[in-house]
């Protein structure tokens, strides 16, 4: 049976349109639901164009009550993928989906990681910072913002004259291309 798969995503979504993209076909694994706590992302705009469905949910749902979880089981869901999710996780679901909760963040963790630090926010701290060297972090998640065992990184360097839209375009390049190949090989250590 295909393993099944379930994106959380706040915003546009070009990270899971990626993973929607390469399971489309595949016989390991299918994206079964994409969750947003966000009514307007894009992100639900592009699970309908792969006709997936989509779940939308408010926080008080998340962290209070245990619909999300339960929707999760119902559906048979193997894994969790956040892809640009903004809320930190709740314990129930941590539990309910041990070590089978992955992230991306769009920097070389613990570097620029944490609460509040995300999207653009992240590479004006680069600039800032005055980096030579930076990056992408897919890693399991755990109780805190961005601090679960890191899976993979990928690496580019900040040349002089980088603006945040070119280290954000390099970022993202490299995460389009790892973020589904980590996961299919993820995917295919599971039973
Ligand atoms: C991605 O760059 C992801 O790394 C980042 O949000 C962006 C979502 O883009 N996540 C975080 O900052 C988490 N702390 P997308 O909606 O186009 O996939």
């Amino acid at each position: 049976m295909k393993k099944r798969i379930a994106i959380f995503a706040s915003g546009s979504g070009s990270n899971a349109q990626k993973i929607m993209e390469h399971f489309k076909y595949s016989d390991l694994a299918e994206v079964a639901i994409v969750l947003s706590n966000n009514p307007d992302a894009y992100v639900l705009q592009r699970a309908d164009n792969f006709e997936i469905p989509s779940h939308i949910f408010d926080k008080t749902v998340f962290y209070q009550t245990n619909e999300i979880v339960d929707l999760l089981k119902r559906l048979e869901v193997d894994m969790v993928i956040l892809a640009g999710f903004l809320l930190l996780v709740p314990e129930n679901l941590l539990q309910a989906f041990p070590n089978k909760i992955i992230n991306i963040h769009p920097a070389l963790l613990p570097k620029f990681g944490g609460k509040g630090m995300y999207g653009d926010r992240v590479h004006k701290a680069v600039l800032a910072a005055g980096e030579k060297e930076h990056g992408i972090t897919i890693h399991f998640v755990n109780e805190h913002f961005d601090e679960g065992e890191v899976i993979y990184q990928g690496r580019f360097a900040v040349d002089a004259g980088d603006t945040l839209e070119i280290i954000k375009f390099k970022g993202q390049q490299l995460e389009h291309l790892h973020y589904p190949k980590v996961i299919e090989n993820l995917l295919k250590k599971y039973n």
